[in-house]
């Protein structure tokens, strides 16, 4: 299949299975135990129905205004770690993406590409998710360096306690420190694609925490990677965290009502709903059923952000209408760039920005912003979905 007959974002991830190695489609593509939080995620917003309404004769717009600009397409790329291991110079890829589209970028404080080359590929568009380290000096250089490269908008990540258990990659020994066995070479003589390009670039390395690491070989950094996350993180940590960054700050991983409330109480501009992509924590909701209550505990003001298994326009409309602002999500940019490199990632745009523009012409919706639950199809209130 060629990069132009990908009509869904799954024949990406169909194409990405077969162009990477086993231990690297399943990084990206699995989840936490049985992975049917993973599968929650996509079918809970499947299930959602929504009520078009014709002869209105709409022109769709789908920009959004958020943390001081205008973004041109509320759908944004979610922070991944290790990101370069997917393809090489993937960050890269896509925050020129966004740039060039006016969506956000993430980079993850586990990423492969230095803070200020990525702010320099993305001046508008780049945002930066912190881990907060345990070493006080550690955070307060990553939230410098991001704010003197132009970063304006810091989004503390707490779901990630621990690491999330994630069977597949026990199973393809792909653990911290990593260390290749001969199932693995067999992979890797089955992707040449990737083995060369990863080959030619290196191989990736945790670039943003390197600097703080003293040096040493990559596997070394991974574990000081382990190491750093602070596990005890608590409300007053989000505080202090507020009071050192100037810009905007969002809570990523939210997905109890009263945890939206005390991140709005610690400062934060924002909330992100999201259970990591079904990552960490099997047995929690979907984060499209989580999203409603968030909305309203934090009232109608406070910018909410939300990704978990979104993957086509009508899944962001979905979102939408269910109280986000603006929506993101990892794999299917990540597929993208794993299918095809930056074009990949600009196929994986491309069907999104379609499709939502094409779900709000179906609806009727005259923008993006305008979508509330009037469009949402109830269907415990038949002969009520009248408007
Ligand atoms: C391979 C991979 C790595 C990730 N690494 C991070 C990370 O470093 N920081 C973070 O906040 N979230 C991380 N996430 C979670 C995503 O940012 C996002 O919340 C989630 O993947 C959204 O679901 P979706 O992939 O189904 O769209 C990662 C997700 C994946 C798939």
């Amino acid at each position: 299949m060629r990069l132009s007959e990908a009509a869904t974002i799954s024949d990406l991830a169909a194409m990405a299975r077969r162009r990477l190695p086993r231990f690297v489609f399943d990084f990206l593509d699995g989840g936490a135990g049985g992975e049917r939080g993973v599968a929650r995620n996509e079918e809970r917003l499947q299930a959602i129905l929504l009520k078009p309404s014709y002869g209105r004769g709409v022109a769709p717009d789908l920009g959004v205004r958020l943390f001081g600009r205008d973004w041109k397409l509320p759908i944004g790329v979610a922070p991944v770690g290790m990101a370069g291991l997917i393809w090489p110079g993937a960050e890269l890829a896509l925050a020129r993406l966004a740039q060039a589209k006016g969506m956000p970028f993430v980079l993850s404080t586990a990423g492969t590409t230095p803070i200020e080359a990525i702010a320099a590929a993305a001046p508008d568009s780049a945002w930066f998710q912190l881990y907060a380290s345990r070493q006080d000096a550690i955070n307060r250089d990553l939230l410098r360096r991001a704010w003197e490269s132009g970063i304006r908008v810091l989004v503390v990540t707490l779901d990630v306690v621990v690491p999330g258990n994630r069977p597949r990659d026990i199973r393809n020994r792909f653990v911290l420190p990593f260390r290749p066995g001969l199932a693995i070479a067999a992979d890797l003589a089955r992707c040449p694609a990737w083995s060369l390009a990863t080959f030619k670039a290196g191989g990736p390395e945790f670039a943003v925490l390197a600097p703080y690491a003293g040096g040493g070989a990559p596997r070394s950094i991974g574990a000081f990677m382990g190491e750093q996350i602070k596990r005890d993180l608590t409300w007053d940590d989000v505080k202090a965290l507020r009071d050192l960054w100037p810009g905007f700050l969002v809570v990523k991983g939210i997905l109890a009502p009263a945890d939206a409330v005390a991140a709005r109480r610690a400062g934060a501009d924002g909330v992100w709903v999201s259970n990591h992509g079904g990552r960490q924590l099997e047995s929690v909701p979907a984060s499209i059923d989580a999203l409603p209550a968030v909305r309203a505990a934090v009232g109608p003001d406070l910018p909410l952000l939300m990704d978990g298994g979104l993957r086509s326009g009508e899944d962001v409309v979905k979102a939408r209408l269910l109280g986000a602002d603006l929506v993101m999500t990892a794999r299917a940019f990540y597929y993208g760039v794993a299918a095809g490199g930056p074009a990949g990632g600009e196929r994986a745009q491309t069907l999104l920005a379609e499709d939502l523009h094409r779900s709000l012409s179906q609806l009727g919706c005259p923008s993006f912003a305008a979508l509330d639950r009037s469009w949402l199809w109830d269907p415990a209130a038949a002969g009520q979905n009248d408007r």
